[in-house]
């Protein structure tokens, strides 16, 4: 039988050997707090790419010091942080996987040294830093950041990048009336709060030619706030400004409470799928071969991202063809204990 899950997925110029993506997973684990590469970190991700998945997306990285979430991120604000990058791509696609990086700004959830920044002055909650309203210039500087974060992550060898616009962090603290209260260009209307958006994706675009994926928070299970009818427009923008596919997430806007079940978000991500008639990502509580290829084969997403279940069994892929009746290859090495 074919199955959904484990046929190849084209994205431009880059095609991946099945559906499976390793969603982006924060480590902490930059210990020298310099957002650099370490061992942790090729150890992790090579071993999923050894288990097989398509896509290894690299974690929330920060363009910005300020905008890491803490003081131990990745980086992707300076050039120091190529070669590392570069060694851990290469270690990642001998194993046969392609490469995603996620470029991220914390905005007012960074809990890394010094002031924090987002769209409006309101903490995230009592715990957190009051953050500082941005101006125009900050806006100016954390566009251009982004883009070099780009730059650098085409100079490493990226096949795909992630601009992380979920989770309640920068962009998701400017595209939500729950933290945007601006009254300039940037805030009110809905094309204000996608501006800061708009502008990142145009400013990566010309220094990225490569597939460019979205992770947004299509609800932020507030009644005041965001649903993923909202995100059926802002999808569509980005889908005229280029972006190849959205990875649709959920929450962390504003302190929520959140239901979650199997498969919780994957209605959001087929209503901007059909909403918007762009490809798009599900991810959230997915943990079975079997899930997975009902959502692919309901054409309800294109690509299944897998986060906490990756940690569990890195050799997922392989767990789920089981479960699928299906086989797949295995590092050349393993073949001897593989598919028995
Ligand atoms: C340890 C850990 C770190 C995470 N870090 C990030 C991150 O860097 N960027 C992001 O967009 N989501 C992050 N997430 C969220 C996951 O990508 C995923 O959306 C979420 O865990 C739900 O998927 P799951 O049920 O498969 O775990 C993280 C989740 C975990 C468990």
């Amino acid at each position: 039988m074919t199955t959904a899950l484990f046929s190849p997925y084209t994205i431009k110029n880059v095609t991946l050997k099945n559906r499976i993506v390793m969603a982006p997973m924060c480590m902490y684990s930059s210990h020298n707090q310099d957002g650099k590469v370490e061992n942790w970190h090729k150890i992790h991700y090579s071993s999923r790419a050894a288990g097989q998945v398509g896509l290894i997306m690299l974690e929330a990285s920060a363009v910005t010091p300020q905008g890491r979430i803490s003081n131990e991120d990745l980086g992707i604000w300076s050039d120091d942080h190529v070669e590392g990058l570069k060694e851990l791509v290469s270690l990642i696609k001998e194993l046969g996987s392609k490469t995603a990086i996620q470029i991220a700004h914390a905005g007012r959830k960074s809990m890394a040294d010094g002031d924090s920044i987002a769209p409006s002055s309101i903490p995230f909650n009592d715990q957190m830093k009051t953050p500082v309203e941005m101006s125009i210039e900050d806006i100016q500087e954390t566009v251009e950041a982004f883009k070099q974060g780009a730059r650098r992550a085409a100079e490493a060898g990226f096949d795909i990048i992630e601009i992380h616009a979920a989770h309640g962090y920068l962009i998701n603290e400017f595209l939500s009336p729950l933290s945007n209260h601006r009254t300039d260009q940037y805030g009110g209307s809905k094309e204000n709060q996608y501006r800061f958006l708009r502008e990142i994706i145009d400013a990566v675009k010309e220094v990225w030619t490569g597939p460019l994926l979205v992770r947004v928070s299509a609800s932020d299970w507030d009644d005041r706030g965001l649903s993923a009818e909202d995100y059926i427009p802002y999808a569509q923008w980005m889908k005229e400004q280029g972006v190849d596919l959205v990875d649709v997430s959920s929450g962390a806007v504003v302190p929520a409470r959140i239901q979650v079940y199997p498969g919780y978000q994957v209605k959001m991500a087929e209503t901007i799928r059909q909403g918007a008639g762009i490809p798009v990502g599900a991810v959230g509580l997915i943990t079975s071969g079997i899930q997975a290829e009902e959502i692919l084969q309901n054409e309800r997403a294109d690509l299944i991202f897998l986060a906490r279940e990756l940690l569990r069994d890195p050799y997922w892929p392989r767990t789920a063809a089981k479960e699928l009746k299906t086989e797949i290859k295995s590092p050349v090495q393993y073949e001897r204990g593989w598919n028995n």
